[in-house]
């Protein structure tokens, strides 16, 4: 499960906070969106501390695959359709904006990241995808946007492989030029550092478990027992870890993407691509001093989902194959990402009943420049300025829960999650458990969530999430609890992973 990011630099590491202090502001979550938080916030050179309770950058940010692109998959047709015209020409030149920030910064800072323009496809394998690509083109043109048709003799893709049967094979594509892509993992250390070298204070190793208004402000409360005193919280966990009163765990759920990086033992394709079909392929090239790889994201699936993950890296592997035979797997590894009910990201006033809490999440696989608009508008609502794109990403707003169907949805899996599974009797005992096999089994009349490693060594949880007590499913690739309700991951031995749970799972002997 290593990252080819975190691997591909020894990062600074920051003590965890055995005190307690007060702040002005508290950034919780030390990803992309706390870090560029923090970094806009110098610019007025006021106190902030950022509360991380792993690593900076160790999770969904050190994961993915590092586009900067506006292109979020054929996205703005169904944004002018369910949003109008106005509101989809805000979303892209939103987007825009923050690749032209974040390249400003990276130069500003003198960040080495390889950062470097590319171009970003969408591609269709299908005549209904071919039709899609259409309609997205039209759309982009309709608001103004850079696009352009690509006809399939024009696509790399289709230039590697000669054969006519390329499973790969493109028949269609939009580019949408003057995008980037860079190293996620030296951005996000680099502007840590840079941060902590003004006014930000970072703190790693310290888990946050709570708030609550205090004279003032809030107490932040952490895992520990520290607690900060401050004026204004920055929510940038990613999955909110507050519930009430913000009810995002009502807006949204969480999707894991399995990524692999291969040597390709060849020259790899310029440009980023992506393809309208599903299952979604994601690739593009990392250039690593003198030699390319070739990084493949796809196999994306709801967390928690009881589907058969055993072949999803192969799978990935096979996609690298296709385009080059000689490919090795050098690195693989998962994470995932929020996804709103209606698509479009959650950011700033966290709740109308709490003043001075902001709140970025909800980027459905597209953080890399949401998280850099996330970052300017909440800075310009602490600063009281005003910020042209803060009324289409508005997180107080209810339409999402007017999603019917996806609420529905929702709703159904935490009900089958929190009361029709646990009434269920599991089917496998202890004694039928294979080594390197997990799963839920009864001891002595209670449901006991097991894992069997290859030494035959067990290790008992309660299989019940911490967050809102959904039951967990046994993920049998990465040997891990998943929640189906809202994404929580923790590993075998219940040590929590991803949240918005903040407790490891109980442990049973
Ligand atoms: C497979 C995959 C590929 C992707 N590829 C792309 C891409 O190519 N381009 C793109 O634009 N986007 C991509 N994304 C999306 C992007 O990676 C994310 O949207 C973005 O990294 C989110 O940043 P963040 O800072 O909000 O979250 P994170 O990076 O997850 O940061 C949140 C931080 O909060 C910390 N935290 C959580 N709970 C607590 C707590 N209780 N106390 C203290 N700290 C806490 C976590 O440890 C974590 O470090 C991809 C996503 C996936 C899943
Ligand atoms: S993540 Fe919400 S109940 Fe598990």
């Amino acid at each position: 499960m290593k990252s080819y990011w975190i691997e591909s630099k020894k990062s600074k590491q920051y003590e965890n906070l055995k005190e307690n202090i007060e702040t002005d502001i508290c950034i919780i979550g030390g990803g992309l969106t706390g870090i560029t938080t923090a970094y806009y916030l110098n610019q007025y050179k006021i106190r902030n501390i950022i509360l991380e309770k792993d690593r900076i950058c160790s999770r969904t940010t050190g994961h993915s695959t590092a586009k900067v692109t506006s292109q979020h998959g054929l996205f703005y047709k169904y944004l002018i359709d369910s949003k109008g015209e106005e509101f989809a020409k805000k979303y892209y030149e939103a987007n825009e904006e923050a690749i032209k920030n974040i390249e400003n910064i990276i130069n500003q800072e003198k960040i080495e990241c390889e950062f470097e323009k590319q171009s970003a496809y969408v591609f269709a394998q299908t005549l209904e995808g071919m039709q899609n690509i259409k309609d997205e083109i039209g759309a982009v043109k309709q608001i103004g946007g850079n696009v352009n048709l690509v006809e399939a003799q024009d696509i790399a893709i289709n230039k590697i492989k000669k054969e006519e049967n390329n499973p790969m094979k493109a028949l269609i594509a939009i580019e949408f030029p003057n995008q980037a892509q860079f190293n996620v993992y030296k951005y996000g250390t680099g502007l840590a550092e840079i941060c902590e070298k003004r006014q930000t204070k970072i703190y790693e190793k310290s888990k946050v478990i709570g708030m609550s208004e205090a004279e003032k402000g809030y107490e932040i409360y952490l895992e520990n027992g520290s607690i900060v005193k401050t004026k204004y919280v920055v929510i940038a966990t990613k999955y909110p870890i507050i519930d009430i009163p913000g009810y995002h765990f009502l807006k949204m759920y969480q999707e894991t993407a399995n990524v692999i990086v291969v040597d390709p033992k060849d020259k790899v394709l310029e440009g980023m691509y992506i393809n309208e079909e599903s299952p979604t392929i994601s690739l593009r090239k990392i250039k690593d001093k003198d030699k390319d790889y070739l990084i493949v994201a796809g196999f994306e699936h709801k967390t928690g989902a009881k589907i058969d993950l055993s072949n999803s890296y192969e799978y990935l592997k096979k996609v690298a194959q296709n385009l080059y035979p000689k490919s090795e797997i050098k690195y693989q590894w998962n994470t995932e990402d929020c996804i709103p009910l209606d698509k479009i990201p959650y950011i700033g006033e966290f709740s109308k009943n709490m003043e001075h809490v902001y709140v970025g999440t909800g980027y459905k696989e597209w953080g890399m420049t949401t998280s850099n608009i996330a970052a300017n508008i909440i800075v310009d609502k602490i600063m009281e300025k005003d910020n042209k794109y803060a009324d289409i990403f508005s997180a107080t707003r209810l339409e999402p829960i007017k999603n019917r169907k996806e609420l529905g949805n929702m709703i159904k899996e935490s009900v089958q999650s929190v009361i029709i599974n646990k009434l269920k009797s599991p089917k496998e005992t202890i004694e039928q458990l294979q080594e390197n096999e997990g799963g839920i089994v009864e001891v002595d009349g209670e449901k006991v969530g097991v894992y069997k490693n290859e030494k035959g060594e067990i290790f008992k949880v309660k299989p019940v999430c911490q967050h809102l007590g959904c039951e967990l499913s046994w993920n049998n690739l990465d040997k891990t609890w998943d929640c189906p309700c809202h994404g929580s991951r923790y590993d075998y031995k219940g040590n929590l992973i991803y949240g918005p749970s903040v407790k490891n799972l109980e442990k049973r002997e």
